[in-house]
């Protein structure tokens, strides 16, 4: 039997290296709660996983063989705050590869009205299905799912779709993702990747800072208005890493030194007295007469959706890849299950 001995008090103060190393089991990789969790080796075998899911779903006969991989699995998509592509494309991606899907959207038509806890709600879906992908305003809620299904045993397995203003990994997975492909289409050398916006509390560009430190020979260049500037622990962690960083708050000046620019709207969603009010962000706007100051191979990303961070009128330029980025979400997100579940050699092994 084994024995899983931490409290939830104890597990949140360990390290980040304890807590990667149970949120594997049996050689499995069960949760996936924060973007550190991603280690070089394993997104090369996700990034080619995802290449061949999209490949086979082109076809009658591939897409018929990966439905039949984990029919006999289903999911649980409990996202309490909104979301389009996050839920459309794990809802999706769950279908490519066979398994079944419930939802639970609105905490309102749940026993959550009758005041069960959200623990007491995790169980619940833990026992009707294998695999719970949540997305919720409370920070601590993915991870304490995965505290508890570990506790208790269970073999269900959790992935966060996005914890409040914390963390988003599997948008840092896709956009590592469509980041290989720009890079590996372009010349070599040093990268600089400008991401722009609200870097304090968007939970995205806080993941992709964590994903990226897997990615050799870049350079970060963090602008955002003073009030919105990366966290502290984001900051240290940077440090710790040797990844090279400047942050500023001056957009437009910028843009020419970049080779990638990701772009983020402003998080007002998280305003305690609407203080976003104050803040200028007029000028974290990519305009269309800016596409001369850019690259002529510069890619431009953003995790959508888009207020008018970025002119409509720039996504007919082929630097646009944002809605390309967007539909690397569901190959990006089948690959990471299917690894998950185990089954990446079948799946490399099917042969047309
Ligand atoms: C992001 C999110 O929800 O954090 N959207 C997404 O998942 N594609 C970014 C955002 O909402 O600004």
């Amino acid at each position: 039997m084994r024995n899983f001995k931490y409290s939830w008090e104890e597990y949140q103060k360990l390290p980040i290296s304890k807590k990667k190393k149970l949120l594997i089991r049996n050689s499995e990789l069960s949760y996936l709660i924060f973007a550190q969790q991603f280690e070089r080796k394993v997104l090369e075998k996700l990034f080619t996983l995802a290449d061949k899911i999209r490949f086979l779903s082109k076809s009658k006969e591939g897409a018929d063989k990966l439905q039949t991989l984990l029919s006999h699995k289903r999911a649980t998509l409990f996202f309490s705050q909104p979301s389009t592509r996050t839920f459309k494309s794990f809802y999706n991606a769950c279908h490519i590869l066979g398994i079944k899907t419930t939802e639970l959207r609105d905490g309102a038509s749940s026993s959550q009205k009758k005041g069960e806890s959200p623990e007491d709600t995790i169980l619940t879906f833990a026992s009707y299905t294998d695999l719970i992908i949540m997305r919720n305003n409370e920070e601590w809620l993915a991870e304490k799912a995965s505290w508890l299904l570990n506790k208790k045993n269970r073999v269900v397995k959790v992935i966060n779709a996005g914890s409040g203003k914390d963390q988003h990994p599997t948008q840092a997975l896709l956009d590592a993702y469509t980041l290989h492909q720009a890079f590996s289409k372009a010349k070599s050398g040093k990268k600089t990747i400008v991401i722009a916006g609200d870097l304090k509390r968007g939970r995205a560009a806080r993941s992709l800072i964590y994903i990226l430190k897997n990615f050799k020979d870049v350079k970060l260049l963090l602008i955002s208005p003073e009030p919105l500037k990366i966290e502290n622990d984001v900051r240290k962690f940077l440090l710790k890493n040797y990844i090279e960083f400047i942050e500023t708050d001056k957009f437009k000046e910028n843009l020419k030194k970049a080779d990638v620019i990701y772009m983020t709207r402003i998080q007002d969603e998280y305003d305690v007295s609407n203080e976003s009010k104050e803040i200028d962000y007029s000028t974290f706007h990519l305009k269309k007469s800016y596409l001369k100051l850019i690259k002529k191979d510069a890619v431009i990303m953003h995790p959508l959706p888009r207020r008018d961070e970025v002119d409509i009128e720039i996504d007919d330029d082929e630097r646009a890849w944002y809605w390309k980025q967007e539909r690397n979400g569901m190959w990006a997100r089948a690959s990471l299950i299917a690894y998950m579940f185990g089954i990446e050699n079948d799946i490399m092994k099917i042969n047309f």
